[in-house]
């Protein structure tokens, strides 16, 4: 059964770590589900993951909605995280109400995320009081990574690690139930952590967070583009997928797929119709 904000909010208390995946259809939900991962992410990541954009700026609200519905019906209980996608929330706080209230009521997500700290606080607290559960998420966050100078680590410098404190403690206040770390230095992690009552989600955040999540496709490596340091590959899908295909191909050209037992066959002898 799937879990709920007040379960994941107390696994932080009880120590016990949280982990949570993405998904983008609904095979890949099922899948992930079975295995007991505590939450879905429908990240933005799936416009580079699977609609082959160079980053996650042109994912659209429909785009979202059309995968989070999928991944809704793959995993019926599972908690799903919606993630609102550039533009969908910088307009201002009604049209990221009205969006996060999409991910909601069309596509069945129990939470949404969103990118920024304290800029997004007053968009935080306008969907919180809509009813509305949200994930923060600070580092790298890559809506905005042309401003942070690339996909980089954030928060090296005691300034800039000071800021991040400071905007992970106003997503606390804002009302989120949970917030991602992306691309930080460990230590400065685990000072957020002992300093939000919070779980804190990480990638590429080190071991300190209350939580973990990965894209999947890089997990079991099947998104060979690149991989980010942060990427434990528990599996390498790509080579094995390539195999069964070439293997399928050259059987088709050598006339020994399909075989007798992958066809159909009947007694009746329908030569006779071409001379019909
Ligand atoms: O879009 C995404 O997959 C994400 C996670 C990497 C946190 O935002
Ligand atoms: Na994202």
């Amino acid at each position: 059964m799937g879990r709920s904000v007040t379960e994941i909010r107390a696994m932080k208390a009880e120590k016990k770590k949280i982990t949570v995946l993405t998904a983008y259809d609904a095979a890949m939900a099922r899948l992930l589900s079975d295995c007991g991962v505590d939450a879905l992410l429908v990240g933005d990541s799936l416009g580079m993951v699977v609609l082959g954009y160079d980053s996650t700026v042109p994912v659209t609200m429909d785009e979202m909605i059309h995968h989070a519905k999928a991944v809704r019906r793959g995993a019926p209980d599972t908690f799903i995280i919606g993630d609102m996608p550039y533009g969908s929330y910088q307009t201002g706080v009604r049209d990221a109400v009205l969006n996060g209230i999409r991910f909601i009521k069309d596509a069945g997500c129990d939470a949404v995320k969103l990118e920024g700290g304290v800029s997004v606080c007053p968009v935080v607290k306008g969907l919180v009081e809509a009813g509305v559960s949200v994930m923060g998420h600070i580092g790298l966050t890559p809506q905005s990574a042309g401003q942070l100078g690339g996909y980089k680590v954030q928060g090296r410098g005691l300034d800039d690690a000071r800021r991040m404190l400071y905007e992970a403690r106003a997503l606390e206040e804002a009302g989120v139930f949970s917030m991602v770390i992306e691309c930080v230095p460990d230590s400065l992690v685990k000072v957020i952590t002992e300093s939000v009552s919070v779980p804190t989600i990480g990638i590429g955040a080190g071991i300190h967070c209350d939580g973990q999540v990965l894209v999947t496709h890089d997990l079991v490596g099947m998104f060979e583009k690149f991989t980010p340091k942060f990427v434990k590959k528990y599996a390498n899908l790509s080579p094995l997928i390539k195999e069964a295909v070439t293997a399928f191909h050259d059987e088709v050209r050598a006339e020994k797929y399909p075989e007798e037992e992958h066809s159909f066959t009947s007694k009746v002898d329908y030569r006779q119709l071409l001379d019909e």
